[in-house]
């Protein structure tokens, strides 16, 4: 999604724009752009479709001042081009980037035309630098312009603004979009995302709703959505500038497929101890909220959903509460009937999903006898500052796009709640928690061997060079780890994938097998393997090239033009999804390499996508 970084300092400013905006670049874009006020007091401003890089090959000496502000654009409204890059400019007296979606601009657009107003590009976002220009007509500072203009604009917004009429000024705004506030001895800054900035500064202000910032070199004055001036509380980060880089690896997302050893091992430290799964690790009220939890629902998006999924399957086996889960862009939409003592639970990587955080918002509004939880990887975002509790999934930056080490870190905390609501209502034993408690332990070393089969997805990679479509089949919690592999697939190889339960194959799918559509099933040794086992025979019958990962123990029957990768044994109904999820990631990530896609950056997509 769209990303902003601007800043106001003693020296040139542009250097550290475009180094901020190309931390961002993980977050998906299609265009760039920045604009600095002179010492002439003049907006310089530079744009360019594509990558960071081809802004800064087009940044001439002149774009050279102490105060500015930058963006890439993930297109909404009006194409990737030039002229529907941000910054955007009124009449060279006033600058902005904006991230979010002014839903009103329409309406807006044609009473500004009235006014007199030329728009030059076909994005929202114009409204917002024209509406800011009118507004500055009538007040002497960016500021007061500012919080006039944003009473016109229903939707979306994190905006950076700045304007000759008003130099060494960067006024920012946030409603239902994110914006920090960086400071440091270097100057203050502005971005969407704290990682933009971490090489600079580790002190950080997350704005709140509505909330409007006058910053200078050496001052930042907060005014709440009402106008009042406020005190926010400057976060130092936990965040290392080192943990955005790709080290030895070639991609992010290979980075951190291998990472998630550690983190499932950091996700786990200090939320088990003897044997027993630590319920105040939820929030100190966790063990009340939980006694009197009679319903889930839970609601997320991609990947965060598919861990929801295999979670639905853990609630109602372990802790036996009725479960439900949606997507989020559904749920938000409809009319559910919201039943009291509901807990109700978000899971997000970014905590920024526009989808999931509306759909909580909506659920609060509307029966406020409910409960919320948010599963989420981001320690300061809008989900966890939303949700009554928090449980951080402390898998540690995710920059490639498609999400790897934030999901199995998911899955891990979804196990470790269900253990503990199952037990606030007396459906877990000591003993059965023992044995769960043990399998959580060794799940970084099954992951660390699930990794070593490698070599041998490498080889079964080279097979997709020319296909089109991929079917993954599983069974039970299996069919949301197959759905898992599918949209990695989809994500970064651009191969087309379906995943559906092994047993519905029959009931129409199964018209679609044929030698160029590759199967690829997931077999542990469970209740439902002999089931699996035949619905394998139907496949194989048809000639479908297939790939089978198995549990050792599972002793699937081997077959021609079948592949059988045994991944570990005995695993457990928790440890096996989250070790089944390991093989599928390697082959979506190699069969991309083979491929050439942008694999930390595939086309079309965001990382935080904080739009509808
Ligand atoms: C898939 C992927 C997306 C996200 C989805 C939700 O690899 O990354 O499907 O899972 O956009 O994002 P979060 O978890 O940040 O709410």
């Amino acid at each position: 999604m769209c990303g902003i970084v601007g800043g106001i300092t003693k020296n040139n400013i542009t250097p550290l724009l475009v180094d901020g905006l190309k931390r961002l670049e993980y977050r998906g874009y299609d265009s760039a752009g920045l604009v600095v006020l002179t010492s002439k007091n003049i907006l310089q401003r530079v744009r360019a479709a594509g990558k960071v890089v081809n802004l800064e090959n087009s940044i001439s000496p002149e774009v050279n001042g102490m105060i500015g502000i930058a963006h890439t654009r993930w297109a909404t409204h009006g194409k990737p081009t030039i002229k529907n890059a941000h910054p955007h400019i009124c009449n060279n007296n006033v600058g902005v980037v904006h991230n979010g979606i002014i839903e009103n601009f329409l309406a807006l657009k044609t009473q500004q035309q009235a006014q007199g107003y030329h728009f030059t590009s076909d994005t929202d976002t114009e409204v917002i630098a024209h509406g800011i220009h009118q507004a500055l007509k009538n007040c002497d500072t960016l500021l007061q312009a500012v919080q006039q203009a944003v009473t016109l604009f229903q939707g979306a917004y994190g905006i950076g603004a700045i304007s000759p009429k008003n130099p060494g000024h960067i006024i920012a705004t946030r409603s239902g979009s994110p914006l920090v506030i960086g400071l440091s001895d270097k100057g203050n800054f502005i971005a969407s995302d704290q990682m933009a900035l971490l090489d600079i500064t580790k002190k950080f202000i997350f704005l709140e709703e509505g909330d409007i910032a006058d910053i200078t070199l050496d001052s930042v004055t907060i005014f709440d959505k009402n106008g009042k001036q406020v005190e926010r509380e400057i976060k130092i980060s936990k965040l290392k500038s080192g943990q955005v880089s790709k080290g030895e690896y070639t991609h992010y997302m290979q980075k951190e497929i291998f990472e998630q050893p550690q983190a499932i091992r950091d996700t786990l430290e200090s939320r088990i101890s003897k044997n027993k799964v630590l319920t105040s690790a939820f929030g100190h009220n966790a063990k009340t909220i939980f006694q009197n939890t009679e319903h889930i629902q839970i609601i997320a998006c991609g990947t965060s959903y598919n861990a929801g999924l295999v979670a639905k399957y853990w609630l109602e086996d372990i802790a036996k509460i009725p479960t439900h889960i949606e997507v989020a862009s559904e749920y938000r939409y409809r009319n559910p009937i919201i039943l009291d003592n509901t807990l109700f639970i978000t899971i997000s990587q970014s905590g920024e999903t526009a989808d999931t955080l509306e759909a909580l918002k909506a659920v609060k509004k509307r029966n406020k006898n409910i409960h919320s939880l948010t599963i989420c990887n981001s320690a300061e975002s809008s989900l966890t500052r939303e949700s009554e509790l928090t449980f951080l999934t402390h898998a540690g930056p995710e920059i490639g796009v498609a999400s790897t080490k934030a999901f199995t870190t998911q899955l891990v905390s979804l196990a470790l709640l269900s253990v503990a609501i199952g037990r606030c209502h007396n459906q877990v034993s000591e003993q059965q928690e023992a044995v769960i408690v043990d399998g959580f332990n060794q799940l970084p070393n099954l992951i660390a061997k699930a990794l070593e089969q490698e070599d041998q997805i490498i080889k079964l990679a080279k097979t997709f060079k020319d296909k089109f479509n991929a079917l993954f089949l599983g069974r039970g919690a299996m069919h949301a780890i197959a759905m898992e592999g599918a949209l990695k697939l989809k994500e970064i190889s651009y191969i087309h994938a379906e995943a559906y339960p092994a047993g519905e194959l029959k009931h129409g799918p199964i018209a679609l097998i044929d030698k160029d559509t590759p199967v690829i099933a997931i077999a542990p040794n469970d209740e439902l393997l002999d089931k699996l086992k035949s619905n394998l025979q139907e496949v194989k019958s048809r000639g479908s090239q297939m790939i089978v990962f198995e549990d050792e123990t599972s002793n699937v029957m081997p077959m021609d033009g079948m592949d059988i990768i045994p991944i570990t044994h005995n695993l457990g109904r928790i440890t096996a999804p989250i070790i089944f999820t390991i093989p599928l990631q390697l082959l979506s990530y190699h069969i991309a390499l083979i491929k050439g896609t942008d694999v930390d950056q595939p086309r079309n997509l965001a990382k935080s996508v904080t739009v509808e």
